[in-house]
Protein backbone atom coordinates (compact mmCIF):
# COMPACT_ATOMS: atom_id res chain seq x y z
CA UNK A 1 0.00 0.00 0.00
CA UNK A 2 1.66 3.45 -0.98
CA UNK A 3 1.45 5.75 2.16
CA UNK A 4 -0.57 8.49 2.67
CA UNK A 5 0.30 12.02 2.28
CA UNK A 6 1.36 13.50 5.64
CA UNK A 7 -0.23 16.16 7.08
CA UNK A 8 -0.25 18.52 10.12
CA UNK A 9 -2.40 20.53 12.63
CA UNK A 10 -1.82 23.60 13.87
CA UNK A 11 -3.86 25.09 17.40
CA UNK A 12 -3.45 27.32 19.67
CA UNK A 13 -6.33 26.10 22.35
CA UNK A 14 -8.71 23.47 23.32
CA UNK A 15 -8.14 21.31 19.57
CA UNK A 16 -11.90 19.75 19.46
CA UNK A 17 -11.49 20.25 15.51
CA UNK A 18 -8.20 18.92 15.63
CA UNK A 19 -9.17 15.89 17.68
CA UNK A 20 -12.03 15.16 14.84
CA UNK A 21 -9.94 15.37 12.07
CA UNK A 22 -7.56 12.53 13.81
CA UNK A 23 -10.51 11.01 14.89
CA UNK A 24 -11.43 11.07 11.00
CA UNK A 25 -8.28 9.98 10.06
CA UNK A 26 -8.38 6.63 12.11
CA UNK A 27 -10.72 5.03 8.65
CA UNK A 28 -8.63 3.67 6.38
CA UNK A 29 -9.94 5.26 3.38
CA UNK A 30 -9.00 8.99 5.05
CA UNK A 31 -6.84 10.21 2.15
CA UNK A 32 -4.55 11.85 4.46
CA UNK A 33 -2.15 10.61 7.78
CA UNK A 34 -1.57 13.31 10.63
CA UNK A 35 1.54 12.88 11.92
CA UNK A 36 2.19 16.45 13.27
CA UNK A 37 0.14 18.63 15.60
CA UNK A 38 1.97 22.17 16.24
CA UNK A 39 0.94 25.05 18.09
CA UNK A 40 2.20 28.43 19.09
CA UNK A 41 0.39 28.12 22.55
CA UNK A 42 2.97 25.11 24.53
CA UNK A 43 -0.04 25.77 27.07
CA UNK A 44 -2.50 24.49 24.49
CA UNK A 45 -4.53 21.63 25.47
CA UNK A 46 -4.72 20.03 22.13
CA UNK A 47 -1.26 19.04 22.41
CA UNK A 48 -1.27 16.84 25.73
CA UNK A 49 -4.19 14.94 23.66
CA UNK A 50 -2.06 14.67 20.22
CA UNK A 51 0.80 13.14 22.62
CA UNK A 52 -1.61 11.25 23.98
CA UNK A 53 -2.25 9.56 20.64
CA UNK A 54 1.02 9.17 19.67
CA UNK A 55 1.08 12.01 17.22
CA UNK A 56 4.44 14.31 17.33
CA UNK A 57 3.07 17.57 19.23
CA UNK A 58 5.11 20.61 18.64
CA UNK A 59 5.27 23.64 20.48
CA UNK A 60 7.08 26.94 18.92
CA UNK A 61 6.08 29.52 21.39
CA UNK A 62 5.91 32.67 19.49
CA UNK A 63 6.44 35.34 22.53
CA UNK A 64 10.20 34.64 22.41
CA UNK A 65 10.22 36.19 18.61
CA UNK A 66 7.99 39.40 19.97
CA UNK A 67 7.23 41.80 16.35
CA UNK A 68 9.22 39.18 14.67
CA UNK A 69 6.23 36.57 13.03
CA UNK A 70 8.48 36.16 9.99
CA UNK A 71 11.12 34.44 11.98
CA UNK A 72 8.67 32.32 14.30
CA UNK A 73 7.07 30.99 11.42
CA UNK A 74 10.41 30.00 9.76
CA UNK A 75 11.46 27.71 12.81
CA UNK A 76 7.84 26.13 11.97
CA UNK A 77 8.51 25.82 8.26
CA UNK A 78 11.54 24.15 9.22
CA UNK A 79 10.05 21.35 11.13
CA UNK A 80 6.89 21.09 8.83
CA UNK A 81 9.54 20.42 5.94
CA UNK A 82 11.89 17.93 8.19
CA UNK A 83 8.71 15.80 8.82
CA UNK A 84 7.36 15.38 5.07
CA UNK A 85 4.45 17.46 5.30
CA UNK A 86 2.16 17.95 2.32
CA UNK A 87 -0.76 19.11 4.14
CA UNK A 88 -1.68 21.82 7.00
CA UNK A 89 -5.18 21.91 8.63
CA UNK A 90 -5.02 25.12 10.92
CA UNK A 91 -7.73 24.33 13.35
CA UNK A 92 -8.23 27.55 16.01
CA UNK A 93 -4.80 28.61 15.60
CA UNK A 94 -4.76 32.21 16.39
CA UNK A 95 -1.95 33.73 14.45
CA UNK A 96 -2.56 35.70 11.73
CA UNK A 97 0.19 34.37 9.21
CA UNK A 98 2.92 36.50 7.25
CA UNK A 99 3.14 36.32 3.21
CA UNK A 100 6.69 34.29 4.11
CA UNK A 101 4.43 30.59 5.46
CA UNK A 102 1.20 31.18 3.37
CA UNK A 103 3.51 31.56 0.02
CA UNK A 104 5.79 28.60 1.33
CA UNK A 105 2.31 26.39 1.73
CA UNK A 106 -0.19 27.99 -1.23
CA UNK A 107 -2.30 25.48 -2.25
CA UNK A 108 -1.33 22.89 0.65
CA UNK A 109 -2.82 24.90 3.85
CA UNK A 110 -6.65 25.06 4.67
CA UNK A 111 -8.68 26.69 7.63
CA UNK A 112 -12.25 26.18 8.93
CA UNK A 113 -13.56 29.52 10.40
CA UNK A 114 -16.74 29.90 12.14
CA UNK A 115 -18.84 31.73 9.72
CA UNK A 116 -20.28 31.17 6.22
CA UNK A 117 -17.50 33.39 4.62
CA UNK A 118 -16.79 35.67 2.98
CA UNK A 119 -19.55 37.07 5.73
CA UNK A 120 -18.21 37.62 9.35
CA UNK A 121 -14.18 37.11 8.17
CA UNK A 122 -11.80 37.91 11.68
CA UNK A 123 -13.32 37.55 14.87
CA UNK A 124 -16.88 37.26 17.09
CA UNK A 125 -18.65 35.79 14.34
CA UNK A 126 -21.56 34.39 15.94
CA UNK A 127 -22.43 37.65 17.90
CA UNK A 128 -21.67 39.64 14.72
CA UNK A 129 -24.06 36.86 12.49
CA UNK A 130 -27.24 37.51 15.39
CA UNK A 131 -26.84 41.01 15.89
CA UNK A 132 -27.52 41.36 12.07
CA UNK A 133 -30.34 39.71 12.33
CA UNK A 134 -29.12 36.47 10.27
CA UNK A 135 -31.51 33.57 9.51
CA UNK A 136 -28.48 31.11 9.45
CA UNK A 137 -24.60 30.99 10.57
CA UNK A 138 -22.56 27.96 9.32
CA UNK A 139 -18.89 27.05 9.00
CA UNK A 140 -16.56 27.09 6.10
CA UNK A 141 -13.14 25.50 5.45
CA UNK A 142 -11.02 27.35 2.69
CA UNK A 143 -7.76 27.52 0.82
CA UNK A 144 -4.99 29.92 3.27
CA UNK A 145 -4.05 33.17 1.17
CA UNK A 146 -2.64 36.27 2.60
CA UNK A 147 -5.90 38.15 3.05
CA UNK A 148 -7.38 36.76 6.60
CA UNK A 149 -10.55 34.49 6.15
CA UNK A 150 -10.40 35.34 2.52
CA UNK A 151 -8.76 32.15 0.33
CA UNK A 152 -11.22 29.81 -1.75
CA UNK A 153 -13.91 28.18 -0.46
CA UNK A 154 -13.69 24.62 -0.25
CA UNK A 155 -16.70 23.73 1.36
CA UNK A 156 -19.59 25.14 3.85
CA UNK A 157 -22.17 24.05 6.84
CA UNK A 158 -25.01 26.16 8.20
CA UNK A 159 -27.28 26.25 10.59
CA UNK A 160 -30.23 28.11 11.71
CA UNK A 161 -29.86 30.78 13.94
CA UNK A 162 -33.09 30.26 16.80
CA UNK A 163 -34.81 33.16 18.36
CA UNK A 164 -33.06 33.89 21.91
CA UNK A 165 -29.68 32.52 20.26
CA UNK A 166 -26.87 33.89 22.45
CA UNK A 167 -23.42 33.54 20.87
CA UNK A 168 -22.53 30.93 22.72
CA UNK A 169 -25.78 28.84 21.93
CA UNK A 170 -24.69 29.49 18.27
CA UNK A 171 -21.35 28.47 18.72
CA UNK A 172 -21.78 25.04 19.89
CA UNK A 173 -24.65 24.43 17.54
CA UNK A 174 -22.02 25.41 15.14
CA UNK A 175 -19.07 23.86 16.49
CA UNK A 176 -21.10 20.39 15.95
CA UNK A 177 -20.98 20.87 12.13
CA UNK A 178 -17.02 22.07 12.05
CA UNK A 179 -15.92 18.57 13.36
CA UNK A 180 -18.41 17.00 10.43
CA UNK A 181 -17.37 19.67 8.08
CA UNK A 182 -13.64 19.83 8.33
CA UNK A 183 -12.76 15.57 8.08
CA UNK A 184 -15.02 15.97 5.15
CA UNK A 185 -13.34 18.90 3.59
CA UNK A 186 -10.46 16.55 3.87
CA UNK A 187 -11.57 13.96 1.69
CA UNK A 188 -13.16 16.60 -0.83
CA UNK A 189 -9.91 17.45 -1.68
CA UNK A 190 -8.18 14.37 -2.18
CA UNK A 191 -11.44 13.51 -4.33
CA UNK A 192 -10.59 15.30 -7.06
C1 LIG B 1 -13.42 26.93 16.05
O1 LIG B 1 -14.69 27.49 16.14
C2 LIG B 1 -12.76 27.34 14.76
O2 LIG B 1 -13.63 27.44 13.70
C3 LIG B 1 -12.23 28.69 15.13
O3 LIG B 1 -11.76 28.57 16.45
C4 LIG B 1 -12.47 27.51 17.09
C5 LIG B 1 -11.44 26.53 17.56
O4 LIG B 1 -11.99 25.50 18.32
N1 LIG B 1 -11.28 29.17 14.17
P1 LIG B 1 -11.14 24.20 18.62
O5 LIG B 1 -9.80 24.62 19.20
O6 LIG B 1 -11.00 23.44 17.34
O7 LIG B 1 -11.94 23.45 19.65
Amino acid sequence: MTPKPKAAIFISGRGSNMMALIEASRDADFPVEFTLVVSNDPGAAGLAWAASQGIAALAVDHKPFGKDREAHEREIDAALKAAGIELICLAGYMRILTPYLVGQWAGKMINIHPSLLPKYKGLHTHERAIEAGDSFGGCTVHWVSEGVDDGDIILQAQVPILKGDTPDDLAARVLIEEHKLYPAAVRHLYAR
